[in-house]
């Protein structure tokens, strides 16, 4: 299966899924990352590991859904099936949505539904919880929303600052990201009304 990559910033889950198909954690390849941020380090990380890496400028565009458009033309001229937001900052449209129906992952830094949208970790912390996580979920065309594939709990402890919990958070998404995308690569999940399920027997990938 051929994997596409949406990221606008460091790009450290798109670093976790690329090694974990280049080392046969996940039976894919990475076809293509894309970023709507030329500065993005996720850019220069992929050509680091050998992966085709392009920067498309939303401004060349006169509208989300035209943008939008241009890099399904992108990923689907890759021979894309499977797209994985990685700290894409940019909402989807359904110009995006719709020619890749339940096959766009996103991982999102809190327990979904709690604290949907930027500084997931801040709100979570700001409002006191004593558990935060991170949740990988099929995107659907409300932000943050869709069935969730897996979660991960960390605690939140009394010393903790952003910067810390951010951390924990992190080395939590990075595995749960991998496993995720293994399991869809895998043909193990299925989808039932909200739920995502492990299917007992997958058919081979
Ligand atoms: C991660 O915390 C991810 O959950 C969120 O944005 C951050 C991206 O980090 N959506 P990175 O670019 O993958 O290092």
């Amino acid at each position: 299966m051929r994997i596409g990559i949406l990221a606008s910033g460091r790009g450290s889950n798109m670093e976790a899924l690329i090694e974990a198909c280049r080392d046969g954690r996940i039976p894919a390849q990475v076809a293509v990352v894309l970023s709507d941020r030329a500065a993005a380090g996720a850019l220069e990380t992929a050509r680091r590991l050998g992966v085709e890496a392009h920067h498309l400028n939303p401004r060349d565009h006169g509208s989300r859904e035209a943008f939008d458009r241009a890099l399904v033309a992108v990923l689907q001229r890759h021979g894309v099936e499977l797209v994985c937001l990685a700290g894409y900052m940019k909402l989807v449209s359904r110009e995006f949505i719709g020619p890749f129906q339940g096959r766009i992952l996103n991982i999102h830094p809190s327990l979904l539904p709690a604290f949907p949208g930027l500084d997931a970790q801040r709100q979570a912390l700001e409002y006191g919880c004593k558990v935060a996580g991170c949740t990988v979920h099929i995107v659907e065309l409300e932000m943050d929303s869709g069935p969730i594939v897996m979660q991960a709990a960390v605690p939140v402890r009394d010393g903790d600052t952003e910067q810390t919990l951010v951390a924990r958070i992190l080395e939590e998404e990075h595995r749960i990201y991998v496993e995720s995308v293994r399991r869809f690569v895998a043909g193990e999940l299925r989808v039932v009304g909200r739920r995502v399920v492990r299917v007992a027997d997958p058919p081979r990938p």
